[in-house]
């Protein structure tokens, strides 16, 4: 019951990440505005919610009505707004070689531009909700695998977006603005995803310490509950903070002697 009566926006909550924090939310009695792409998926997480605890949005995220129609949707359904989680991303590959001018400003339009936007229209909800934002990143952002160059600047862009309006939003109006970095996650799209990158089939079974100490990566769910606590009035007034989530320190780790070999 640590969201009681509250209403977030999930953006990208048809799958993965996006959907285990929709279907948390909801057991922690929010109600919920699911959106993505996949409207069948989308549908079906609703199924999983309830329709009394949730609605769809099926819409791009880059077009010039979505956030409205988001916030809109919030309000008709549910009468107000506490919260906002910005989720939906394109995680895609590309580097120096591949990034031309045009691909580059979708990345950073949907990754970066469109979640300020985002919060930009949800404001004067949050201002009178007290509400928050929480932004969903990735260790990517602090410099990022030479084949996610794109994402990865991106991700550093919306870093950067949090820390700015965790500062301003809350000193103005008392709106928080915090952000998780996920590290490696078996989301059902990361699966396939890694084997278009040429891994095996079973790649997430019995990875090397150095990418997995515990011999798994994160499941969804686990950065779904980190997210309740951000969400919830449990976090208080703190706001424009990052929490990485990964298995490992991202500076200064103790790698083993071998680790030059494995990539
Ligand atoms: N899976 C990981 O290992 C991992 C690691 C670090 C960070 N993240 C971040 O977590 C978040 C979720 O990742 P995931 O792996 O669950 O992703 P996913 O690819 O499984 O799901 C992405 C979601 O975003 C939506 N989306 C994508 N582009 C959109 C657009 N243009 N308009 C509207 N919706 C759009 C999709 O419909 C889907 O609901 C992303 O922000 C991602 O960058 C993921």
């Amino acid at each position: 019951m640590r969201l009681k009566d509250k209403v977030i926006i999930v953006t990208g909550s048809t799958t993965g990440i996006g959907k285990a924090i929709a279907k948390r939310c909801v057991e922690e009695r929010a109600k919920v505005v699911l959106h993505g792409l996949e409207e069948e998926l989308g549908l079906e997480v609703l199924e999983e919610v309830g329709t009394e605890n949730g609605v769809f949005w099926n819409e791009d995220i880059t077009t010039d009505t979505c956030a409205e129609n988001l916030v809109k949707l919030a309000l008709k359904t549910f009468g107000k707004l506490d919260a906002v989680v910005n989720n939906a991303a394109w995680v895609i590959a590309s580097d120096i070689h591949t990034t031309d001018k045009e691909f580059f400003q979708k990345v950073m339009d949907i990754n970066a531009i469109s979640p300020f936007l985002l919060i930009q229209k949800a404001l004067p909800e949050l201002i009178k909700s007290k509400g928050c934002v929480l932004n969903i990143g990735s260790i990517n952002a602090w410099s990022g695998e030479p084949n996610l160059l794109a994402y990865s600047v991106s991700k550093g862009a919306l870093m950067t977006l949090t820390g700015n309006l965790g500062d301003s939003l809350m000193r103005e109006y008392g709106v928080r603005v915090n952000q998780i970095n996920p590290g490696w996650v078996l989301t059902e799209r990361e699966r396939e995803r890694k084997k278009l990158h040429g891994l095996s089939d079973t790649w997430y079974e019995g990875l090397p310490k150095i990418f997995a100490p515990s011999g798994r990566i994160l499941w969804p769910e686990e950065i779904a509950a980190a997210c309740i606590f951000w969400l919830s009035d449990e976090s208080g007034p703190v706001s424009g903070q990052v929490m990485t989530l990964e298995q490992h320190p991202m500076t200064g780790r103790n790698l083993p002697k071998d680790s030059s070999t494995i990539h």
